[in-house]
């Protein structure tokens, strides 16, 4: 029978809920989409005013809201309401590392998804497709199709007549290009048993995707493709970080290095930059859930190599401040280094799993004032992350102490004349901004001797080349 679908609900108003959402409202205009999150802060600022003030920064993203919004895609707290209404409910809540009991600190936490099941099975009426979005351990379905199932257990209407069928519909988008890989996807993968539902799903993504790329897969091969991709990819920036501590120790360059293996069509060029080490909310976190998974079914070679990508990835992260510090004669007491780029990546305010994270935790703790510049993070994300106050917000009887001894932080807004007296810049986010700074000027504002740490290879070199800055960039090993 053919289901078509006219109203859809997805709980989750985040990263991945809000911009797949926007996409499918905009290249569906006879569906209706109706966003619904618990948190109120965060569905107000989806429906402001000023596209600016949008949660969530992505290019293209603000284009399509002015669009669609009040038009045929709402942002609501009232979740009771649209679940009800929905004939298809994407779940897209987050899944966080669990930080205690079994599997703490591996397995996902799974009670977001369970708690919205619970809410579909309470609420939905009719014939409801549950699409799980976000990336879940293996299995995770069957836990969502028992919750549904059991409704009839609980549910104290006698004619309750609502059924369900549950897809796994992985979400690949990378953040910074959301927009643009929710327009042209490489793959959409839609996991399932019941040809209907997946026939219903398929027909909107045919919308503006082709059928080639609309693979179907049993519910267990689409999860785990999802982790598997984004293993894999993690697994490549390990891998190129650890040959860029190599060329960094011969004399090789890492960025040579990657241009030659790239050329391999087996191998392929995209995903081998060398840089601080892969933060985000996916990597660490799916890895994390393939060990566990490893583990639980008594595969502890399979776990020890994935995990191995993981902790590659922190002493990485603590290689790059500790030559820092070495460069800089050993102590950062009191030394001032301007941070460029705080976020994960560029072109995203996000800043989970950042490295920058790890990496100004560290120079924090040698005594460095670090002034730290993000074109989309503002001071109050970077102070959860550090979990420190800024030097600004500091009571002004403490603020004499604290400078004497250092290790302390602050953000600027801008670049320009930010390099008064600093003893370091160091570059953490590929934003294109830092690529257009006038050195010979930083240079000569800066405390001789004078460093440049660029971790992201968005320096070009011979920009410096009439400036007295030494410079230190990541996998260079040609001027050994
Ligand atoms: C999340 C997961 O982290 C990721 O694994 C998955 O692939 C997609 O969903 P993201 O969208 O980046 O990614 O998460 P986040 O930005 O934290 O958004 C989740 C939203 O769900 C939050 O706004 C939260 O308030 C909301 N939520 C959570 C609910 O509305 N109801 C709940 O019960 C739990
Ligand atoms: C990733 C996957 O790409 C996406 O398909 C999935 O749905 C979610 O997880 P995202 O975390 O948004 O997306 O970012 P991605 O572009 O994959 O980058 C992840 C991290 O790796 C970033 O910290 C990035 O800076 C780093 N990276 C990426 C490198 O250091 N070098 C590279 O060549 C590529």
């Amino acid at each position: 029978m053919e289901i078509s679908i006219r109203n859809i609900c997805c709980i989750g108003a985040g990263y991945v809920g809000g911009p797949t959402m926007a996409v499918i409202a905009d290249r569906c205009p006879n569906i209706l989409v109706n966003v619904v999150d618990v948190n109120k802060e965060r569905i107000d600022l989806w429906n402001s005013s000023n596209l600016d003030n949008l949660p969530i920064y992505e290019p293209g993203l603000d284009e399509i809201i002015k669009r669609c919004r009040d038009k045929n895609l709402f942002f609501s707290n009232d979740v009771e309401k649209f679940i009800s209404s929905a004939d298809m409910i994407f779940i897209s809540v987050n899944t966080p590392t669990k930080k205690k009991g079994i599997g703490a600190g591996k397995a996902s936490d799974l009670k977001w998804v369970e708690a919205s099941a619970r809410q579909v099975a309470a609420f939905a009426t009719g014939h409801t497709i549950v699409v799980e979005k976000s990336t879940l351990p293996v299995r995770t379905a069957e836990v969502i199709k028992e919750i549904l199932l059991s409704k009839k257990d609980f549910s104290d209407q006698e004619n309750d007549s609502s059924t369900f069928d549950v897809l796994s519909n992985p979400e690949f988008l990378a953040e910074g290009t959301a927009i643009h890989d929710l327009e042209n996807p490489d793959r959409v993968l839609i996991g399932g048993e019941d040809k209907d539902a997946i026939k219903a799903l398929t027909n909107i993504y045919k919308n503006w995707v082709s059928p080639k790329k609309i693979l179907e897969t049993n519910i267990w091969s689409s999860e785990l493709a999802k982790l598997t991709a984004n293993a894999f990819l993690a697994q490549r920036v390990s891998s190129i970080n650890s040959i860029g501590a190599l060329c960094e120790a011969t004399g090789a360059d890492v960025r040579e290095v990657a241009k030659a293996i790239g050329f391999d069509s087996r191998i392929g060029s995209k995903f081998l930059d060398a840089g601080p080490g892969f933060g985000g909310s996916c990597f660490k976190k799916d890895i994390l859930n393939l060990v566990y998974l490893s583990e639980y079914f008594g595969l502890k070679e399979v776990a020890d190599f994935w995990n191995s990508v993981v902790t590659f990835n922190t002493w990485h992260q603590h290689r790059i401040s500790r030559l820092i510090t070495k460069k800089l004669f050993g102590t950062l007491s009191g030394k001032k280094i301007v941070v460029l780029g705080f976020a994960f990546k560029s072109n995203t305010n996000d800043t989970r799993e950042s490295a920058a994270i790890q990496i100004c935790k560290n120079l924090i703790e040698e005594g460095a004032a670090l002034f730290i510049h993000d074109p989309k993070v503002n001071h109050q994300q970077i102070s959860r992350d550090l979990n420190l106050k800024p030097f600004s917000f500091i009571e002004k009887n403490e603020k004499e102490k604290i400078k004497n001894h250092g290790g302390y932080w602050d953000t600027i807004s801008s670049t320009k004349n930010a390099f008064k007296d600093a003893d370091a810049i160091l570059v953490l986010t590929e934003w294109s901004e830092y690529k257009n700074i006038d050195w010979a000027n930083a240079s000569s504002q800066m405390r001789k001797p004078s460093w440049l740490f660029d971790s992201r290879s968005v320096i070009d070199p011979t920009k410096l080349e009439n400036t007295d800055i030494n410079f230190w960039r990541i996998g260079d090993g040609l001027k050994i």
